[in-house]
C-alpha cells in the first residue's frame, strides 16, 4: 500500500500545480505554481528528488484511477457563507463556513445611498431581513435605497431561524475583520456595480486599509460585470479577477488579459471547457453545487474550486 499512497500522494501534488487557483497549492497563482513545480527537485539531494518523481510519474500512469484515486484538493468556497445552514452572507453564515471546513467564503458587496459598502446579494433588502416590517413605506426596499443607519436597524437573522435574530447587515470593513484571523480566503463579488457609479475605487481603497488581505493568496475580486472587472484590474493590479459567466473560446484569449480565473455555472461545465480555460492560463471555479454525485462529476474534470450553499458535504467529498 506505501506504493499506492506514494502514487497518490504524486497525483495529489500534480493535481495542486495543476489547479492555477488559491492558497499557496490550492490558491496556486501563476508564480506559486511556478516556484514550488521545478523548484521542488532543486538543492541537496535534487537528484534523488527527479528519480523519485519520474518513478511515481510512471506508476500514476499505471495505476487505474479508479484503485488509486486521490482525494481532491478542490477549492471548497462557502457560497455567501455556509448559506444552507446559516443566513446568507452574515458573519455568522462565514464563521460556520470556517467550522465546516470551508476553504472561501463567497459574498456579495454593494452599496447604501451613503456609499457604506455593505453584504447584501439581493437588490432589495425585503427577502433577507425585516425591511417590509421596519420600514412598510420604502417598498420596494432597495439596498441603494436607505442609508447605512436605516440599514443597520433591519434583523438580517430571523428570517432564516429564530435563533439568527438580531443578526445584522454586515460592512466589507467588518467582513474583512472578522474573517482576518481565520485563515479562510475570500471571494468578493461586486454585485450589478453598474448600480454604484465608481464601487471599484471605494471597494479598493476598503481593501488598501485591510492591507493582509492583498498578500498573495487571501482575495479574489469577481463579478458577473466584466467591465467592471477589467477597471477592478487596473485599480488594483495585484488582486486576482473573476469573471462570472462561461466566456467564448472566442471570448477566452481577450478576458485572459486581466482575468486570472472563471468562474461558471456548473451546467456549462464539460472536461473540453475545464481545458480550454486551463490553455490560457486562468483557474476555474463553479456554480452553485450541494450535489455530491454533481461534485464528484466536476471534481473529476478537475475544477479548481466548487462554490457551495453546504461546504460540510463537499469537505466530506474531499476530506484526506
Ligand atoms: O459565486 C458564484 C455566485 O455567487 C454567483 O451567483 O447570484 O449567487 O451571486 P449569485
Ligand atoms: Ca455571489
Amino acid at each position: 500500500m506505501a506504493w499506492r499512497n506514494a502514487v497518490t500522494r504524486f497525483r495529489i501534488n500534480a493535481h495542486r500545480l495543476g489547479n492555477n487557483g488559491l492558497f499557496a497549492y490550492k490558491l496556486g497563482t501563476r508564480s506559486a505554481c511556478q516556484v514550488r513545480g521545478p523548484g521542488a527537485l532543486r538543492g541537496p539531494g535534487g537528484r534523488l528528488g527527479l528519480i523519485v518523481a519520474t518513478v511515481l510519474a510512471v506508476l500514476a500512469a499505471i495505476v487505474p484511477e479508479a484503485v488509486a484515486a486521490p482525494p481532491s484538493t478542490v477549492v471548497n468556497v462557502a457560497h455567501r457563507g455556509a448559506s444552507a445552514y446559516a443566513p446568507e452572507n452574515t458573519v455568522a453564515a462565514f464563521k460556520l463556513a470556517r467550522r465546516q471546513q470551508a476553504d472561501m467564503v463567497e459574498f456579495d458587496v454593494q452599496e447604501t445611498r451613503d456609499r457604506r459598502l455593505v453584504v447584501m446579494h439581493d437588490a432589495t433588502l425585503a427577502r433577507t431581513t425585516d425591511a417590509e416590517e421596519v420600514f412598510p413605506e420604502r417598498a420596494p426596499w432597495r439596498v441603494g435605497d436607505l442609508t447605512f443607519a436605516e440599514l443597520r436597524r433591519l434583523d438580517a437573522g430571523s428570517w432564516f431561524a429564530a435563533k439568527y435574530r438580531g443578526e445584522r447587515v454586515p460592512t466589507l470593513g467588518e467582513v474583512l475583520r472578522a474573517m482576518s484571523g481565520s485563515g479562510l480566503g475570500l471571494l468578493l463579488e461586486l454585485k450589478t456595480p453598474r448600480l454604484y457609479g465608481g464601487i471599484e475605487a471605494r471597494v479598493a481603497d476598503e481593501l488598501r486599509r485591510h492591507p493582509a488581505w492583498l498578500k498573495p493568496g487571501r482575495l479574489i475580486v469577481q463579478s458577473f460585470d466584466w467591465d467592471s472587472m477589467r477597471m477592478f484590474h487596473d485599480t488594483l493590479p495585484q488582486v486576482p479577477i473573476g469573471l462570472l459567466g462561461t466566456p467564448t473560446s472566442e471570448e477566452l484569449p481577450e478576458v485572459a488579459e486581466f482575468a486570472s480565473r472563471i468562474n461558471a455555472p456548473h451546467r456549462d461545465i464539460t472536461p473540453d471547457y475545464v481545458r480550454r480555460v486551463r490553455a490560457h492560463r486562468m483557474g476555474l471555479f463553479t456554480w452553485t453545487v450541494d450535489d455530491q454525485a454533481i461534485m464528484r462529476r466536476l471534481i473529476s474534470y478537475r475544477v479548481g474550486g466548487i462554490i457551495t450553499n453546504k461546504p460540510d458535504v463537499l469537505r466530506g467529498l474531499t476530506r484526506v
